[in-house]
């Protein structure tokens, strides 16, 4: 497995995988890896003959009161990581190596970014679109890789491949849990001992609104109010934001209809995680 720190060094190793006719399959990350990014590289790992990882931690898609200093860091612990996992290229470039003296273009999204995770972090997708173009003009991959989890972030990248005709295929990956249900983030481990006992109500909501829908419930107000409510009963949690939108435009639905996406955004203490489950009507 190759380090590769310069665009010039990926795009090098690109050209020659692309001569000898093989495939390439990328996985964006911001390191701190986690199981839920080794899902992402077995998945790339087994339909792609090359698999390239990116660990940069994005400063474009932090706010200016966000954690891009304190974002965990080790790039040791993310390499040993992808060598496990059968990765052939690990990309970690410097921010001056992605966004470099004079750097000014950007790739702005319309209203896809307006709601969700987009109404309480303005600018974030501007940020996760313009890398993640970036990183598919430097990796320039057959397959691009990115957790459920992150459901808006899944929704914007695939509709910017389509929008911009980009040439690839973006596979979205599901969410993978703790044991105890609490989805996997690097963000996790921000949390204190109490505070990761309490963040367990993200997952308890989720899973008692699956339920309902299982058993019939198809109101969003419904929906919301039994989540919203579980998040209540626990006294380190603040809600953001819980929201039934449509799984493609991420538009508010007052009915779930053919694909909806129920997602939501909890502080516990100072630390904000995201979870989400998805309806397909007849599933
Ligand atoms: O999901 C993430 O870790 C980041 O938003 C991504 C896609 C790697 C872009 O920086």
């Amino acid at each position: 497995m190759q380090l590769i720190e310069t665009v010039a060094g990926v795009k090098y190793q690109v050209a020659a995988w692309k001569a000898a006719g093989l495939t390439i399959g990328l996985v964006p990350t911001m390191g701190s890896l986690h199981e839920g990014h080794e899902s992402l590289m077995d998945a790339a790992r087994a339909a792609c003959d090359k698999v390239v990882v990116s660990v940069f931690v994005n400063p474009l898609q932090f706010g200016p009161d966000e954690d891009y200093d304190n974002y965990p860091r080790d790039i040791e612990r993310d390499s040993a990581i992808c060598e496990a996992h059968g990765v052939d290229v690990v990309f970690h470039p410097t921010p001056e190596e992605m966004y470099g003296p004079n750097y000014n273009t950007y790739v702005v999204m319309e209203t896809l970014t307006d709601a969700l995770c987009g109404a309480s972090r303005p600018g974030h997708f501007r940020g996760v679109c313009t890398v993640v173009n970036k990183l598919f003009n430097i990796a320039q991959p057959d397959k691009a890789f990115f957790g459920q989890k992150d459901a808006q972030q899944l929704a914007i990248i695939k509709r910017m491949v389509a929008d911009l005709n980009m040439n690839l295929q973006v596979v979205g990956c599901p969410i993978v849990r703790e044991e105890d249900g609490l989805a996997k983030s690097s963000r996790n481990t921000y949390l204190s001992a109490e505070e990761r006992q309490a963040a367990l109500v993200l997952s308890r909501a989720i899973f008692a609104g699956e339920q309902a829908v299982r058993a019939g419930e198809r109101n969003a107000d419904a929906l919301k109010r039994l989540m919203g409510d579980i998040i209540a009963a626990e006294p380190l949690a603040r809600v953001d934001y819980i929201e039934v939108v449509d799984g493609a435009t991420m538009q508010p639905v007052e009915t779930l209809g053919s694909s909806v996406l129920t997602a939501m955004a909890v502080c516990i203490g100072s630390t904000r995680l995201i979870d989400n489950f998805i309806y397909e009507e007849g599933e």
